[in-house]
């Protein structure tokens, strides 16, 4: 269903892998509500060849761009404006790998080699997206940039690894340079903290799939879906959300504010 929340917007999505990465929802959703998009990977993952389905259903242009280097972002950035036709409105970072849960390397006993890699990749490469957005003066006012996250960056999930640090630093970023981008261009920086999802990242972490139904449980609403994230999405993209900067908004069905639930705690139960 379309409202043409997006019409005659223009964006770039990072990170659809597969028909289960939460950004392929969000470009569907981006299209379906009238925005022309740009859709972006690592080298590597173009390999796999799904994103050109994507792009064929979407009607958009796929340029590669390894997020962690300045030169493919400015590339990327400057090439989507002259094939978007103007500058940007919005821009999802949906990034995440760590080498160590890669690697099944202990949080206590991390190679920080691999540490700098995945906070390279999974952090510090948000700043450097909008860093160079701003200095090729990218965004259109009211424009907005969302990069995807997860509360273990607030409270301890223990396989969720180096990854809860890395999305510490993430949200932290979208409150400093939302700050500098909201007063110097009235550009809104947004992390939205989204339950478990079972996509490739997802799956990565060990234990996911038991950890996941522990989520549904703990969540009132249930954990939400990739799909209802996308929407979430396109409606941080639209203008009805334009005073919403700086903030890291859960997306979770309720766990976050939940301490626990009938669900759970029946589990414990003598009768039982
Ligand atoms: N799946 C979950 O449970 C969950 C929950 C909360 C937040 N998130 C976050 O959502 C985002 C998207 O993950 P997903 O679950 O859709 O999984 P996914 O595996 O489909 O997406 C991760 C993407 O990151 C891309 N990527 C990796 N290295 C890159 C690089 N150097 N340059 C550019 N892109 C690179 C991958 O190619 C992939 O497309 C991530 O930030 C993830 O941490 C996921």
């Amino acid at each position: 269903m379309s409202n043409n929340l997006l019409k005659g917007k223009r964006g770039i999505i990072f990170g659809a892998l597969n028909n289960q990465s939460i950004a392929w929802k969000v470009a569907e959703r981006a299209h379906e509500e009238g925005a022309s998009i740009v859709l972006t990977n690592a080298p590597i993952a173009m390999r796999m060849g799904e994103i050109n389905e994507l792009a064929a259903k979407t009607n958009s242009k796929i340029i590669p761009a390894d997020a962690t280097s300045i030169e493919d972002l400015e590339k990327l950035i400057a090439e989507s404006m002259e094939v978007l036709g103007g500058k940007l409105d919005f821009i999802l970072h949906s990034i995440g790998m760590s080498v160590n849960v890669r690697k099944g390397n202990h949080y206590t006993d991390e190679n920080y080699d691999y540490t700098f890699k995945g906070f390279d990749v999974s952090a510090l490469s948000f700043h450097k997206v909008l860093q160079s957005a701003m200095k090729l003066d990218a965004m259109n006012d009211w424009g907005s940039i969302l990069a995807l996250t997860y509360i273990a960056a607030q409270r301890i999930f223990p396989d969720y690894n180096d990854m809860a640090d890395n999305k510490a630093y993430l949200e932290s970023i979208a409150r400093n340079f939302g700050y500098h981008y909201g007063q110097a261009k009235k550009v809104r920086v947004n992390t939205i903290s989204q339950s478990p999802t079972m996509t490739t990242a997802g799956s990565g972490v060990k234990g996911f799939s038991e950890f996941i139904t522990y989520s549904e449980l703990m969540s009132p609403l249930g954990n939400a879906k990739a799909e209802d994230c996308a929407n979430y999405c396109i409606a941080m993209f639209s203008d009805l959300t334009k005073y919403v900067t700086m903030q890291n908004l859960y997306h979770d069905g309720g766990f976050s504010s939940t301490g626990v639930t009938e669900a759970v705690i029946s589990r414990f139960s003598d009768n039982k």
